[in-house]
């Protein structure tokens, strides 16, 4: 089956109203339309997922969260339920970012806990995986990210309603990415463990690149076997940067 390129961006804890002028820049050098070969979504901070999901209409640019929490409702002062994102009119949401990881202890479980609700909730889960300049130089990479993959797949997953981020830590805002061997050898690791998981229904789930993409480095990138696609920071912060990203990949 053909997978359907996916091009992300995470604005991260960035972005004041006055940012929405990036989503309206966006669909004017679009000529008001996502193209229609691949899909694109924005992932801003929560405070402005309902503005942009209003400012995006029927462009056919999504719209998606930065983090949900595993439990649908309740006592959790400060955290957001999927549902709420999927109310606000979010379509994914991302679980696992290696800063979340890093930043608040988040293990496999509990990513796999959120992907869980945030696929209970009809959105689709982006689920990061990656290993630190640690562990690579310590030959430890494909072990991590594989364990990685294996403990924060949710139940239920397939390959319409989750998606693979492979994010090499050392490579995000670093400007560092990672090799075109690199990329590939550890897609292929990924692939190769989600035709095994769950009964292979997963087998043609989509698997981003992370780290550094710019509009320099993207078609390289995305055209190689078993990518399909990006999750871009830095790069999804500029309608300029992040529409060359798109226009890249048209030809792929
Ligand atoms: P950069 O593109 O800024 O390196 O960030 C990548 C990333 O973490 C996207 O989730």
């Amino acid at each position: 089956m053909e997978r359907r390129m996916l091009i992300a961006g995470n604005w991260k804890m960035n972005g004041l109203q006055k940012a929405r002028k990036e989503v309206a820049d966006l669909l004017a050098l679009q000529g008001g339309k996502m193209p229609s070969m691949f899909d694109v979504l924005l992932c801003p901070p929560a405070t402005l997922v309902a503005d942009m999901v209003r400012d995006a209409g029927a462009s056919g640019l999504a719209i998606g969260g930065q983090d949900c929490h595993h439990a649908d409702h309740g006592a959790h002062t400060g955290d957001i339920a999927a549902s709420m994102l999927k109310d606000a009119g979010a379509a994914y949401v991302i679980v696992g970012h290696s800063e979340r990881r890093a930043d608040h202890g988040e293990s496999n479980a509990q990513v796999k806990a959120k992907a869980e609700a945030a696929i209970a909730a009809g959105l689709i889960a982006i689920v990061c995986v990656g290993e630190t300049l640690a562990e690579r130089e310590a030959g430890q990479a494909f072990d991590v990210v594989g364990k990685q993959v294996d403990g924060s797949l949710p139940e239920g997953a397939d390959g319409q309603n989750c998606v693979l981020a492979y994010e090499p830590v050392w490579a995000i805002g670093t400007g560092k990415v990672a090799t075109p061997e690199d990329i590939a050898a550890m897609h292929a690791h990924i692939r190769a463990k989600l035709e095994k998981a769950g009964g292979g229904i997963l087998a043609n789930a989509r698997i981003l690149y992370g780290g550094s993409v710019k509009p320099s480095n993207a078609e390289q990138i995305f055209a190689l076997r078993d990518v399909d696609g990006g999750l871009i920071g830095g790069a999804s912060l500029k309608a300029a940067d992040f529409s060359a990203i798109i226009d890249a990949s048209k030809s792929l």
